[in-house]
C-alpha cells in the first residue's frame, strides 16, 4: 500500500517537473497546467520551480539584486479601492503630502546612499498637476541625469503620460490589479474601469516607458483560474517589470477580514512569472517580507530581483498605510542599507545600486 503511494507521488512529481522545464524551454503551457502549477502543495515541486526560476534570473541578471528608492509622496487618492487602505472613503487614516522641496531632499538623501533609481509613488492626488509632476520630475533629471525616475502614481490621460515622459520619467509601475473583469468589479468602485486600466497600461508601453504591471496575491474572490488569467495576460503584454505580493487587509477597509494571500501562492506565482519573462524586473516585496519575516530573501529565491527600500521621510513614515503592519523599518528603510546589503551576502546575493534597467527593451508591434 505504501509503496503505491510513493510510486503515485514520484509519477506525480516527475509529471510537474517535466511541466517546470517545459515553462523554460519556452513553450507556452495550457491554462490547466498552469492551474496544476499554482496548486501544486508538494515542498519538493515547489523548491523545484523556485530553483529553476532563480536559476534563470541568475543566467540574464546574475545575483544582483536591484535597488530602488521609494518616495511615497502622497496618501490623498480619489479612487475607493475596496482593498487599499488609503481609499478617498477611509477617514481614519491622517492625510500628508510631501512639498515639492521634501521631495527633492529625498532625493538627495537617496543620492547620497547610492541609490540610482527613485519611485515617486503616491495616491491619485490631483493637487499633484500635470505641470506640477513633470516639473519635479524634470529637476530631478536635472540634478542626477545618471539616475531613472519611476513614476507609480495611477490612471491618467494619454496627454499626461506623454507629457511625463517628456519631462524625463523612465518607468511607470500600474498593477492591473487582476486580469478578470468581474474580478476587477469586485475590487474596485463601479467609478473605475477595468477597460480603462487596461488602455492606460497599454499606452504607457506605447510611449516608450519601462512598464510595470502586476497583481495582488489573495485578494477576496481570488481562484486559481484568475490567477492563471493573470499569468496569461503578463505574458501576452510583456511587462518590462512585474509587482507580484500578497493582498493583506487593512482594518478601516471592506476587506478588514478577510485572510492574507499565502507566501506559497506568492512565491509559485514569483516563480511562473520568472519562468514565463525571463527577463523581468521582480520586486520581492514589502508585502511579502511584511507576512513572513524570511519573505524578502524567499521572493529572491523564486525568482525576484528588485528591492525597493523606503525613502520617505520620517515625518511621514507610517502614514502610507496600504495595508496593517506595513514594514518600513530595519532592513526595509533606505537609510538601512548598509544593514540589508549584509542581508543579502549573507544569502549569497549582492545589492546592487546602478539604474538597472530591464533588459526587456525592445517594444511589441
Ligand atoms: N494588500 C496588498 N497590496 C495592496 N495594495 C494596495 N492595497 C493593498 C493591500 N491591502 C497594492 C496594490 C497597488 C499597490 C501600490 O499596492 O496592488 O497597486
Amino acid at each position: 500500500m505504501e509503496r503505491k503511494e510513493n510510486r503515485q507521488l514520484d509519477e506525480h512529481r516527475q509529471k510537474q517537473m517535466l511541466l517546470i522545464d517545459q515553462l523554460q524551454e519556452k513553450t507556452i503551457l495550457t491554462a490547466d497546467e498552469l492551474k496544476e502549477l499554482l496548486v501544486e502543495r508538494d515542498q519538493i515541486v515547489i523548491e523545484y520551480l523556485c530553483k529553476k526560476a532563480s536559476t534563470i534570473c541568475e543566467r540574464h541578471y546574475g545575483r544582483k539584486i536591484y535597488a530602488r528608492a521609494l518616495i511615497e509622496f502622497t496618501n490623498y487618492c480619489r479612487n475607493d479601492c475596496l482593498y487599499c487602505g488609503i481609499r478617498s472613503s477611509n477617514k481614519k487614516i491622517e492625510r500628508y503630502r510631501l512639498s515639492d522641496q521634501e521631495i527633492f531632499d529625498c532625493v538627495n538623501e537617496g543620492y547620497q546612499l547610492g541609490f540610482r533609481t527613485y519611485v515617486l509613488q503616491g495616491g491619485e492626488d490631483a493637487y499633484y498637476t500635470k505641470r506640477k509632476i513633470g516639473m519635479i520630475v524634470k529637476k530631478i533629471k536635472e540634478n542626477c541625469p545618471d539616475c531613472a525616475v519611476t513614476l507609480s502614481f495611477g490612471e491618467w490621460d494619454r496627454a499626461v503620460y506623454e507629457y511625463w515622459y517628456e519631462c524625463g520619467a523612465d518607468r511607470y509601475l500600474l498593477r492591473h490589479e487582476t486580469a478578470d473583469k468581474m474580478h476587477y468589479q469586485t475590487l474596485h468602485p463601479c467609478k473605475m474601469s477595468f477597460d480603462h486600466r487596461r488602455r492606460c497600461l497599454s499606452i504607457l508601453k506605447e510611449i516608450g516607458y519601462q512598464t510595470g504591471a502586476g497583481c495582488m496575491i489573495g485578494s477576496p474572490g481570488q481562484t486559481p483560474d484568475l490567477l492563471v488569467k493573470d499569468l496569461l495576460y503578463m505574458k501576452e503584454f510583456q511587462p518590462h517589470m512585474a509587482g507580484i505580493g500578497p493582498f493583506i487587509p487593512q482594518k478601516d477597509t471592506p476587506f478588514a477580514s478577510e485572510p492574507s494571500g499565502t507566501v506559497a501562492m506568492t512565491l509559485k506565482m514569483l516563480a511562473i512569472v520568472r519562468l514565463l519573462l525571463p527577463k523581468i524586473l521582480l520586486p520581492s516585496t514589502t508585502a511579502l517580507a511584511t507576512v513572513h519575516p524570511m519573505g524578502r530573501d524567499y521572493g529572491i529565491f523564486a525568482g525576484a530581483n528588485v528591492l525597493m527600500p523606503n525613502l520617505t521621510p520620517q515625518r511621514v513614515r507610517g502614514k502610507y498605510i496600504l495595508y496593517d503592519n506595513k514594514i518600513s523599518t530595519g532592513a526595509e528603510s533606505a537609510q538601512k542599507i548598509a544593514f540589508l546589503k549584509e542581508k543579502l551576502n549573507a544569502v549569497g546575493y549582492e545589492l546592487c545600486m546602478e539604474r538597472g534597467d530591464s533588459l526587456m527593451q525592445e517594444k511589441i508591434q
